[in-house]
């Protein structure tokens, strides 16, 4: 069983390398904390970084990264992973640097992604986030990834990792979490156009902020505000360049004590399955089938 600890970071490739800065510093909020040769590095709270672009010919995510307690934490997880016929990468020197850790493997989890898992992140504890815009960022809070088939990564995730399911959304959507909060990884089926990084923000009062920060700059909103039935978690998706869903939410539910939860069902023909409030949801995320 590999434990993770934590969310690391996500690599973003682009080939706009100057229009995904200028929306993730202006609109998103973030830091841009260093650009080195391909890669620009972006902050939201004490991370070296919590998302990457990597400039070149592949668009879209890269790897996601999560990390593990230390060396022999490490050692095992590439020893389970490739008895389980997975083939795993050990990251060079050059690759760890880059990355800003002590060292990571990484291997293609089902749906394709490419998952790094990484030990001795650099932290930036001496000062804080110099944020580019008030959003009321608190700290990189979950990843939405793309599977053509949820049950078959549910199955993957729940056999190699401290992974628990928090909630069901028809066989389309599987929220997980490997600590209190309801979820820190959700599985999508790759029809729903969900995949996404998201930030918590402090207040209510600051995804209504940004609602209408988004609207005055012309930023597509995919979703929100509204609030997941399944999280509590008040919520606003957003598009950025080259097709990127960004998420604010406030608010999610912790689950402090995995023996008193049972994972709960949305049926996806309810009207409130996704968004207590009501709002619209895109036709592609009531797809239950
Ligand atoms: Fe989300």
């Amino acid at each position: 069983m590999i434990h993770l600890t934590d969310l690391a970071y996500v690599r973003i490739g682009t080939r706009e390398m100057d229009a995904q800065l200028d929306f993730a510093q202006d609109i998103v909020g973030l830091e841009l904390i260093k650009r080195e040769g391909d890669t620009a590095y972006l902050r939201a709270d004490n991370r070296h970084h919590c998302v990457a672009f990597i400039e070149g010919d592949e668009v879209g995510t890269l790897a996601h990264a999560f990390t593990l307690a230390g060396p022999e934490e490490l050692a095992a997880a590439a020893a389970e992973l490739e008895a389980a016929g997975l083939q795993v990468h050990r990251g060079t020197v050059d690759e760890a640097q880059a990355r800003r850790v002590r060292d990571f493997i990484s291997f293609v989890a089902p749906g394709d992604n490419r998952v790094e898992l990484v030990i001795g992140q650099v932290h930036v504890e001496s000062r804080p986030v110099r944020w580019s815009r008030p959003a009321g960022i608190t700290e990189f809070g979950h990843i939405g990834i793309e599977v053509p088939d949820v049950m078959e990564a549910h199955g993957f995730w729940t056999k190699h990792f401290n992974i628990k399911v928090s909630d069901w959304i028809g066989t389309t959507a599987c929220l997980t979490r490997f600590d209190p909060v309801h979820h820190k990884l959700a599985l999508f089926r790759d029809v729903t156009g969900l995949a996404h990084i998201n930030f918590q923000v402090e207040s209510i009062d600051d995804i209504m902020r940004s609602w209408h920060f988004l609207e005055d700059n012309d930023v597509e909103i995919t979703m929100g505000p509204g609030r997941h039935p399944q999280s509590t978690a008040v919520f606003l998706y957003f598009k950025g360049p080259e097709g990127h869903t960004w998420e604010y939410s406030f608010g999610v539910r912790l689950i402090p004590d995995d023996d008193a939860w049972t994972p709960r069902y949305f049926d996806p023909s309810e009207p409130d399955f996704i968004d207590m409030w009501r709002g619209a949801v895109p036709a592609a995320r009531r797809r239950a089938d």
